[in-house]
């Protein structure tokens, strides 16, 4: 893969876009590769987090490439938003929690690639925008549909409509990011949470992100229904007798993901 570099720390994928000459922008190659890591990542049945980074200490993704765009047709266009939604909605439903770790840049394609995510990190050097109204296009990797879901709507549509960038507290702040960190701390306070994220019982956390996910634009009683299926299911597997029998026995528990 030319531009995503992947690699496992024990149980946590690390997922590098890794083109800093163009401050890790997503052209049409590197949105190849991505697929080519995400066949591996959801082959992978060891794995239990997967984190999202950007190369360099200047971007995460600056956005979709600008120079491939420019000379796109409207047919090409339908392709290219397509695959970049493509692979954005298989991180979103991906069996295991995705975090993005933000360490610089992420606009346009950048900031919804991390809205792709479960949840977000940044460094304090982060900046987020949806700058795509200032080159005459609108967000087309999935904006206008998930970033409203973490700042709510009224936000999105300012960020949207105005393309302005915003810092690591302004995103704090709108509910953007979990948390900011100083900069050489940002992947080690990542790969922490991911650590203890792998701890855990893994079909219970694959259960809770699935009902979270489907469960978030039903009506309250299909959500509801899709939590006391996924909560009764869970009583068939190993894990549920290994973290209760743990805990009474006041025991750490060793989830075997059965
Ligand atoms: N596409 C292609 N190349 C990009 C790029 C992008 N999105 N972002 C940066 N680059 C390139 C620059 O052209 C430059 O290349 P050269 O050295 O060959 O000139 C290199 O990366 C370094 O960038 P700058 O010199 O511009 O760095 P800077 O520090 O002065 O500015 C920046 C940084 C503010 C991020 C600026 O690069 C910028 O505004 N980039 C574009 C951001 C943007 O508009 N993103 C949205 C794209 S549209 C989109 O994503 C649509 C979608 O939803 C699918």
């Amino acid at each position: 893969m030319e531009n995503i570099i992947y690699e496992k720390i024990e149980l946590v994928g690390v997922l590098q876009v890794n083109r800093p000459k163009a401050l890790n922008a997503l052209n049409v190659q590197t949105i190849i590769d991505f697929e080519k890591a995400l066949d591996k990542i959801e082959q992978d049945r060891e794995l239990r987090c997967l984190v999202i980074t950007g190369s360099g200490d200047k971007a995460f993704v600056a956005g979709a490439d600008i120079v491939e765009m420019s000379k796109m047709t409207s047919i090409q266009a339908k392709e290219f938003s397509q695959k970049g939604q493509g692979i954005f909605r298989r991180l979103e439903i991906l069996r295991i929690p995705v975090i993005a770790a933000v360490n610089g840049y992420a606009l346009g394609g950048g900031c919804e690639l991390a809205c792709a995510c479960d949840f977000i990190y940044a460094s304090e050097k982060a900046k987020f925008g949806q700058p795509e109204v200032a080159l005459g296009l609108m967000p087309g990797f999935g904006g206008t549909q998930r970033l409203a879901r973490f700042v709510g709507l009224a936000n999105a549509r300012e960020l949207i409509y105005t393309g302005r960038q915003i810092n690591a507290q302004e995103a704090l702040r709108i509910g953007l990011v979990n948390k900011v960190c100083e900069p050489e701390k940002l992947m080690n306070e990542v790969l922490e949470c991911a650590k203890i994220i792998s701890k855990q019982a893994p079909l219970a956390v694959a259960a809770s992100k699935e009902a979270i996910n489907d469960g978030f634009d039903v009506a309250i009683d299909k959500g509801l229904g899709f939590e006391v299926d996924l909560f009764s299911d869970l009583f068939e597997s190993e894990d549920v007798k290994i973290g209760t029998k743990a805990f009474i026995e006041k025991t750490p528990a060793k989830f075997i993901g059965e």
